[in-house]
């Protein structure tokens, strides 16, 4: 996992998964700010962290530190630097995204954080919701794979929209990291969630914590 803020969706993987759930386990945790919540969540949790600079010198580290830890899935979460060229070759298809929207919309260059959630207020969209996706050279263009909506509700406000996103964030990203450490572990690549071949249904979930969610069946 490699994040750059409170580490809320770390601490959702962190909740749910290693121990009886053998599928996954979060197995390092890196940041580019040494005091990230998120590392603080991790030591707490006895997960080894690794610091991240943002130079290519750091991409060998950062490759290092993969590597040495057996590494096999990325995760980011509110990771703010760009990854090294080197680490996404490294990792094609093997490193996730959660983006607190329906990517393609309310995705890009400066759509992170409260910004996202105001411009889909400004927009009028009646459904926000969370997106994993693949990230690639493009980063919020890869390969969407799942989806989660929440419903917009008259006289939100960025905050109550965030919260309720962000609920749904951690219930789906403990899913598509579960299916994708299964998947990987089979030697088959990370593939869109398809609602119906896979059984994704919200019994897979932990019960997310919002009052509304709409639930995808
Ligand atoms: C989440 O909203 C995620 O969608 C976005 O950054 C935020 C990270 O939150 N990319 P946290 O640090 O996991 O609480």
């Amino acid at each position: 996992m490699l994040a750059s803020g409170g580490g809320s969706n770390l601490q959702a993987l962190l909740d749910h998964l290693g121990g009886r759930d053998a599928s996954a386990a979060v197995a390092l945790v890196g940041s580019d700010r040494p005091d990230a919540g998120a590392l603080a969540r991790a030591r707490k949790a006895g997960v080894p962290t690794v610091l991240i600079g943002n130079a290519g010198a750091d991409a060998a580290a950062l490759l290092a530190a993969l590597g040495a830890h057996g590494i096999q899935l990325v995760v980011l979460a509110g990771y703010l630097k760009l990854v090294p060229a080197a680490v996404v070759q490294a990792f094609h298809g093997r490193i996730l995204n959660i983006h607190p929207a329906l990517l393609p919309s309310f995705g890009g260059p400066g759509m992170y954080g409260r910004r996202v959630h105001e411009a889909v207020l400004r927009s009028g969209a009646r459904v926000s919701g969370a997106t994993v996706h693949l990230i690639d050279e493009q980063y919020d263009r890869g390969t969407i794979i799942a989806q989660w909506p929440v419903p917009v509700r008259d006289g939100d406000t960025p905050e109550r929209l965030a919260a309720r996103v962000l609920a749904a964030e951690h219930a789906l990203l403990v899913a598509v990291v579960r299916r994708a450490a299964v998947r990987l572990a089979a030697g088959r690549p990370v593939v869109p969630l398809d609602c119906a071949a896979d059984q994704f249904a919200a019994a897979d979930l932990p019960a997310p914590a919002v009052d509304d969610a709409l639930v995808s069946t």
